[in-house]
């Protein structure tokens, strides 16, 4: 109620209502002149920035104070501003011819792009007169892209797909003003390496806004692993499963296999759980072709010694209730970063132990997996960043995912960034790392630069290759660093 009595206050103090009607038409004529001049404007501005590529837009001026180009933009974006607020009101009102009203909408949002394209081009301009006249405070305050040269905007221009132009341009928030996160604008990131998939994106964003997206989960998912990480976001409905029933309630969903209606098949080889839970395409997912068979396969993990080899009577996997009990009651939540259905979160649950499994989709639906069994599935490759505040989980296990293949300066940044999310007493728990024989000793000492206190530590022949490799287990607890 009240916001809907401070429209009309604006609208009162705007224009008489009842004129609206009267000089509706009017009013469009001037709505497009002004957007044809302030059109004009704009394209003298980036004519002008081609000329002078390496400072764009900069006059002379003095020390501290507001350059002309500066100060002309915050007028044409007053003015703009202005004009979209005249538009809004403009459209509120009822009793509008409709085709009007279309038309307004229309240009209402022409404005808006161009407040956008006009935002990045002050921030730009803010910062090479910052620059030229050691005005940090400026450039400080400047969105961090524009601190750069021109690259962003170029890196704009490099993508033709309109869509993903919309996407990657700094969004200033409204009214130019502060948001509550202290940032003028908001830029929505996508990883660099879309850059080298220029094609591949394009298709990927090629899409009518507000109509349904292709099935293409999987191309998705292919420019993720080649470091298109974050992907853009999108404005279409995603597809979903023809028939999606409910899942099966808690008390049943975590060990039977899901419905198969839930899940999209496309892009598998099997097309239902029992194909997948019978092996018989052990091709697309054969880091972990059996865990889809939870009665065999999956039910036994974690819970009782498997012994991998009997002669030395030595195993790789730890059980659960043991390693817990290095820290009775003080594992609560964690990280299984897997190839996986998801047990080992189904177990600890058992435990009482809330554990998010990451995983993505490699030859079989473990994300819908994961979900439907009623666990937690994050989306989530090796090339990012955990999405978790430093400091704060218990307990990080891996298993099948870093294995030989994996470089020794990645598998660095790896283990650092674990570090930096797992709290001081939390454990690391290296599942089943297998590597060449001959690897063994570079990978030991990677995990022993953490300098964490060793709880277990196993090594066990791998005896499918001949004995060239070896499996490696460990439970390890980080160190407190106060600083
Ligand atoms: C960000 O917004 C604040 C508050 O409106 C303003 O003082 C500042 O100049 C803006 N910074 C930029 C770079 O536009
Ligand atoms: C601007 O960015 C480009 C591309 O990253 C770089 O090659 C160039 O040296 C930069 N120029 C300046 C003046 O920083
Ligand atoms: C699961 O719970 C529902 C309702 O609480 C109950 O009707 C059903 O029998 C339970 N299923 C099993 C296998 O316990
Ligand atoms: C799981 O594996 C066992 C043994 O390999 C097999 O007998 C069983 O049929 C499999 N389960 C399913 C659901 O295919
Ligand atoms: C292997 O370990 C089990 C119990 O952990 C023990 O009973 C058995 O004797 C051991 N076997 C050998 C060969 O050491
Ligand atoms: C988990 O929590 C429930 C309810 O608080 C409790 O009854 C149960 O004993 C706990 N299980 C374990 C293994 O601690």
């Amino acid at each position: 109620m009240n916001h809907y009595a401070k429209s009309n206050e604006k609208v009162v103090r705007m224009r008489k209502p009842n004129d609206f009607t009267r000089i509706g038409f009017k009013k469009g004529v001037y709505v497009l002149i002004c957007l044809l001049a302030v059109t004009a404007i704009f394209l003298s501005f980036t004519t002008l920035s081609r000329f002078y590529p390496q400072t764009p837009l900069l006059f002379p001026s003095t020390h501290g104070e507001q350059t002309p180009a500066v100060e002309l933009i915050d007028n044409i974006i007053e003015k703009l501003v202005e004009q979209i607020k005249g538009a809004e009101d403009s459209t509120s009102g009822s009793n509008q011819h409709p085709e009007l009203k279309a038309m307004t909408l229309k240009h209402k949002s022409f404005l808006e792009e161009i407040l956008g394209l006009m935002g990045s081009l002050k921030t730009s301009v803010a910062f090479h007169k910052g620059k030229s006249h050691q005005d940090e405070f400026l450039a400080a305050e400047a969105h961090p892209l524009s601190r750069g040269n021109q690259t962003h905007n170029e890196a704009i221009e490099f993508f033709l797909t309109e869509e993903i132009r919309k996407y990657a341009m700094v969004k200033p928030n409204r009214l130019g003003k502060q948001n509550f996160m202290g940032v003028n604008g908001t830029f929505m990131s996508m990883g660099h390496a879309c850059f080298f998939m220029k094609d591949e994106l394009e298709e990927y964003m090629d899409y009518d806004v507000g109509d349904f997206c292709k099935d293409d989960w999987k191309q998705a998912q292919r420019l993720m692993v080649n470091g298109c990480d974050p992907l853009p976001r999108r404005r279409c409905f995603s597809r979903a499963p023809k028939l999606y029933t409910n899942p099966l309630p808690i008390n049943e969903s975590m060990w039977k296999l899901p419905d198969d209606c839930n899940v999209r098949w496309s892009g598998y080889r099997c097309k239902s759980f029992a194909c997948l839970a019978a092996n018989g395409e052990r091709k697309g997912f054969f880091k972990c072709s059996d865990c889809f068979n939870l009665s065999h396969h999956e039910a036994p993990r974690w819970m009782q010694s498997v012994h991998i080899n009997q002669a030395v009577n030595l195993t790789s996997d730890f059980v659960i209730e043991e390693v817990l009990s290095i820290k009775e009651g003080e594992i609560r939540i964690g990280l299984d970063f897997s190839v996986g259905t998801g047990t080992f979160a189904a177990r600890m649950r058992e435990f009482n132990v809330t554990i998010v499994s990451a995983t993505i989709n490699l030859g079989a639906p473990f994300s819908e997996m994961i979900a439907l069994r009623g666990l937690l599935p994050l989306y989530l490759t090796i090339n990012q960043r955990l999405p978790f505040f430093d400091n704060t989980l218990d307990i990080i296990h891996s298993t099948r995912f870093l294995d030989g293949w994996i470089d020794f300066v990645l598998l660095d940044f790896v283990l650092y960034d674990w570090d930096r999310v797992l709290r001081p007493g939390g454990l690391l728990w290296i599942d089943s790392f297998f590597c060449p024989k001959k690897d063994l000793e570079d990978y030991l000492d990677a995990f022993r630069m953490l300098r964490y206190k060793k709880h277990k530590w196993v090594m066990v022949p791998k005896m499918d290759k001949d004995g060239e490799e070896v499996f490696f287990s460990a439970v390890m607890e980080k160190p407190p660093r106060p600083f």
